[in-house]
């Protein structure tokens, strides 16, 4: 308990899935948290189970983080509110199917959008509002460390997210800034369900089987474990942890 104590936090993409799991887990440790989402109501329930469940500090914020303007109005929001911001948990992002033959420019640049112009801009306009020291959190994938068919897109946005959180340590190291990435295996939440389905020729189980051979644990992950590495990341526990890549995927990259 409290290992978050006094500190502030943003979660982007936090209406749902891991984002959700992360803010309620910063704010069980003693964070204030802003909720960011695209979605209104959903970043309005995480804040309200946060103020509800641990009594907490929350201010739930629409943004899309992709679009400078609304993150610089969003991010100033938040720092108004709590005074600063410690951490930045760089968690919204959306999938994107399709081999390079056949996939859609517009689902490549919104891929790219929101899951690299998105990490740059909240972080462009986060650390505005951190001083010397706090931590950073990017969300990349297993995609970005090896191959997976027909989701061109999102490897290399991914890849690239694992890339510009190496750069972004090198240049926030001197003011004690830790940024590290977490590519996570498979995760059973509503940006994967399509993903298993189609996985499946639109039947979930068989897209879950599938999907499951390839995961030595036996099972997919949960939100609230990627949720418990942020955290980690997050505490002063990880004080000599930056430009990391870390894999909670159940050995699946082992292989
Ligand atoms: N679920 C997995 O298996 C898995 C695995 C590896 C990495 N990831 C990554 O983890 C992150 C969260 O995934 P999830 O599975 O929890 O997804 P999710 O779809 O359950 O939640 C994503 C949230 O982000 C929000 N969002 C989407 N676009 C946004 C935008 N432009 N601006 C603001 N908010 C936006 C959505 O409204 C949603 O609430 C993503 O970056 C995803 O790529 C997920």
């Amino acid at each position: 308990m409290n290992r978050l104590a006094g500190k502030v936090a943003l979660v982007t993409g936090a209406g749902s899935g891991i984002g959700q799991a992360a803010a309620l887990r910063f704010a069980a440790e003693g964070a204030a948290v802003a909720t960011l989402d695209l979605k209104a109501e959903a970043a309005a329930i995480t804040a309200m189970m946060i103020a509800k469940e641990d009594d907490g500090q929350s201010l739930a914020l629409v943004a899309d983080v992709s679009d400078a303007e609304d993150i610089e109005t969003a991010v100033d929001l938040a720092a108004r509110e709590f005074g600063r911001i410690d951490i930045l948990y760089n968690n919204a992002g959306v999938n994107s199917s399709g081999s390079v033959a056949v996939a859609e420019e517009d689902d490549w640049d919104r891929c790219f959008a929101v899951n690299v112009k998105g990490t740059f801009l909240c972080s462009r306009a986060a650390l505005r509002h951190m001083g010397e020291g706090g931590s950073i959190i990017n969300q990349g994938s297993v995609s970005a460390m090896v191959g997976v068919p027909n989701f061109a897109a999102y490897c290399s946005a991914k890849g690239a997210v694992v890339a510009l959180t190496r750069s972004m340590a090198l240049d926030l190291a001197p003011r004690g800034i830790r940024v590290n990435v977490i590519c996570p295996g498979t995760v059973y939440t509503p940006l994967m369900e399509p993903m298993l389905r189609a996985r499946g020729d639109g039947d979930l189980q068989v897209g879950l089987a599938k999907t499951l051979v390839k995961y030595p644990i036996g099972r997919l992950g949960t939100p609230e474990e990627i949720a418990n590495v942020a955290l980690f990341l997050a505490s002063d526990e990880a004080s000599f942890l930056t430009g990391s890549v870390i894999t909670p995927d159940g050995g699946m990259t082992a292989q």
